[in-house]
């Protein structure tokens, strides 16, 4: 009979510090510390968040071997994100990974941050037939991933500037918001008209998007309503968080569409941040609905960023023997 595969998994790519145990593919932990010092700051403050992420790595690994019910030295595998993300960030976690790796003699995996937020889909069951088609939607990226199985993932879309998690976030800033202000404008679109208010979003070439037209435009849109009402924001803001969160919905989720009916692909997902949205959420299991696909929606502890995800693509990795060198070097993009 083949070894169990019992695999501790790190992610420290941006601002949250997490571990996992998963063993033979199945998660038996997901442990994640949050930082709370960018907030004052409106955005993630790279310096703060590795020296946060030395402090957290220690004790997030400690309670997600607890809980697990795992000893170190059961471990067959260390998994941790190796880019892309904040230098200093990966830095503190792939370290942690390379010392337990050689201290415990076992292999060590770097998994790419991206790639796996898709595989975020593996985790529980239903899983996706293949070919899948899931859009990425992050605070860092947003891309459309052809899956033709589990070992290829293809780019057939990306965003030419900002993500649809920073058109997100950036929007709660203009509306003074805290940081990230993602899961606020959701909160707030619930008592909203999505339709009051429109804005305009940019036809890129093929499958791409673009944010930057869509940003200026609620900028100008929110300078020239505030000046003809100063209490402006105070008496609509939950028809602005609602027609903004429909607007990146519906951009977002058109090439998802377009490009399954190209492809003729009927099990399509999303992955990332922002496919925390309710908006989202029931917008592609609505149109999936429609033309009787099959959409998928990760659990929300998966959707942001998490070690699980990373666990599971090492899991993979894992069972095709892909390892890496104890040299194998973080990547910020
Ligand atoms: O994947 P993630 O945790 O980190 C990156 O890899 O970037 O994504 C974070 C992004 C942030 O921009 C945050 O505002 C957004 O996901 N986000 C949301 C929601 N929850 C998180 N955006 C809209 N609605 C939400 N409910
Ligand atoms: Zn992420």
């Amino acid at each position: 009979m083949a070894t169990d595969c019992i695999l501790l998994a790190i992610e420290s790519s941006c601002d949250d510090t997490s571990a996992a145990v998963l063993k033979n593919g199945e998660v038996l932990s997901n442990k994640i510390a949050n930082q709370q010092v960018h907030e004052a700051f409106g955005g993630v403050v790279p310096e703060l968040a590795s020296r946060a992420h030395q402090q957290h790595i220690l004790p997030v690994v400690d309670q997600a071997l607890k809980q697990a019910g795992i000893r170190m030295d059961e471990l067959n595998a260390v998994a941790y994100t190796q880019g892309p993300g904040l230098m200093g960030s990966l830095l503190v976690g792939s370290s942690f990974a390379k010392g337990l790796s050689l201290s415990l003699g076992i292999p060590s995996i770097g998994v790419h941050h991206m790639d796996a937020h898709v595989m975020a889909h593996f985790i529980d069951n239903p899983k996706p037939q293949f070919p899948f088609l899931c859009l990425v939607v992050s605070g860092g990226h947003t891309q459309l991933v052809l899956m033709r199985d589990e070992n290829s993932m293809e780019i057939i879309g990306k965003t030419r500037d900002d993500a649809a998690g920073e058109a997100f976030d950036k929007t709660a800033k203009l509306l003074g918001l805290p940081y990230p202000g993602g899961p606020l404008i959701d909160k707030l679109a619930q008592e909203g008209d999505p339709l009051k208010y429109r804005f305009n979003t940019s036809k890129m070439e093929g499958y791409d998007y673009s944010f930057s037209g869509l940003k200026t435009g609620i900028l100008y849109f929110l300078q020239d309503a505030v000046k003809a009402n100063p209490d402006f924001l105070k008496e609509e803001m939950p028809h602005v968080c609602a027609s903004v969160q429909h607007t990146i919905v519906n951009y977002v989720l058109a090439n998802l569409l377009r490009a399954a009916e190209d492809l003729g692909i009927q099990d399509i997902g999303i992955a990332g941040g922002v496919s925390a949205n309710s908006g989202l959420r029931k917008a592609i299991e609505a149109e999936a609905g429609k033309r009787g696909w099959r959409a998928y929606i990760p659990d929300f502890s998966y959707c942001t960023d998490n070690a699980a995800m990373i666990g599971i693509t090492g899991y993979y990795k894992f069972l095709n023997q892909d390892f890496s060198s104890i040299d194998a070097k973080p990547f910020a993009r």
